[in-house]
């Protein structure tokens, strides 16, 4: 079948190791179902796939796509959950150690098929088109969970997004505005500035720049590059969730101010099948649908991820067939 795959790590050239060509048909486990991906869209843990991060040397040649939409055998239209892992003994399938998301040993979306476990599969709403719903399995799931799962924050409080324009930064803002929530963002452009006031923000800043007033929580996805603004920008006794660190992880955490400000530095890993079907309801009730900045064939695929690469987004890219 025809695919988008990673031939093999390249940690420095990341784009070398694109593949657009076939890979074999895959087999349907018991259990199991197979989606005809009609979207898929693109996140960044597909640019560390091709780096070689998160995933072992010997799983390459390895399909790339985390999320995406599609159809069954029967023709009933679904959208992907991306994360396997065992939720009737955790509870949150998240916390399975042996937990892992597509590409990084199962194949994964960018392919004229995927094969999933059957409860990986979620009934698509009607108003969502299938390139909209490929975005919800990954950086839409992620947002959500950010926002309503572990940052605590409650409608009528302030949020500052690093970052304007990407996948998890758009998504942030547009559920944040959607809850009621002040919204603040930084970007290191004004047109990305722009795109997120247009998404709902209250104020946008650039990168970096002193803040008018200290939010209860901080959406960290950028890492090395935010994190002391993060820090700064957050009231005492508030929060700072973490689902990234684009720029680098930052060895000095600053936990001097971490103790003396009572900061809390919450993690956050995708979400759950559970959160995934509130979001698709949270998007059908609000009318919100995901900020599409790219749309492209398939067969274009390495494009977008060169868009993605040199940091030209504005809301998802999202590969279609
Ligand atoms: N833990 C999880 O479950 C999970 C799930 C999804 C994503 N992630 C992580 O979240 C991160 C973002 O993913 P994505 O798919 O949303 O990527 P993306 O669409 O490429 O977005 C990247 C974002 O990072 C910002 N950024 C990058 N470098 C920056 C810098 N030096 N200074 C300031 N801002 C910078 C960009 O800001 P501008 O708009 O201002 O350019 C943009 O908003 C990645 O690290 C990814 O691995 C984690």
């Amino acid at each position: 079948m025809f695919a988008v795959y990673a031939a093999e790590p390249n940690p420095d050239q990341p784009l070398d190791a694109l593949r657009v060509g076939e890979r074999p048909d895959p087999e349907v486990p018991h259990g199991w179902v197979a989606v005809t991906v009609r979207a898929a869209s693109l996140n960044m843990h597909d640019l560390w796939t091709l780096r070689g991060v998160g995933i072992k040397p010997d799983q390459f040649p390895m399909i790339l796509g985390c999320d995406g939409a599609g159809e069954l055998a029967d023709g009933s239209p679904v959208v992907v959950h991306g994360v396997v892992g065992d939720a009737s003994v955790y509870g949150d399938e998240t916390l399975d150690p042996r937990r892992t998301l597509l590409t990084e040993k199962y194949q994964g979306t960018f392919a004229e098929t995927v094969v999933v476990p059957a409860r990986n599969v979620l009934p698509k709403p009607d108003g969502l088109s299938f390139a909209e719903a490929a975005c919800m399995g990954t950086a839409w799931l992620t947002a959500y969970r950010m926002l309503f799962t572990r940052s605590g924050l409650r409608p009528g409080q302030s949020m500052l997004v690093q970052g304007a324009s990407g996948g998890v930064s758009t998504a942030l803002v547009t559920l944040g505005k959607a809850a009621g929530l002040r919204v603040l963002v930084t970007g290191r452009s004004e047109e990305k500035r722009a795109l997120a006031t247009r998404l709902g923000a209250h104020e946008t800043f650039e990168s970096g720049a002193r803040l008018p007033e200290k939010v209860d929580a901080v959406f960290e996805t950028v890492g090395k590059a935010t994190w002391a603004h993060s820090m700064r920008s957050v009231k005492p006794g508030g929060t700072i969730v973490v689902s990234g660190s684009t720029s680098g992880p930052d060895p000095s955490a600053d936990l001097q101010r971490l103790f003396f400000t009572q900061v809390r530095v919450v993690g956050s890993m995708m979400g759950t099948r559970d959160e995934l079907a509130s979001l698709l309801e949270f998007c059908r009730l609000t009318g919100i649908r995901p900020q599409i900045g790219t749309e492209l064939p398939l067969a274009d695929a390495a494009t977008g991820f060169g868009q993605m690469l040199s940091g030209e987004t504005a809301g998802k890219i999202v590969f279609t067939r």
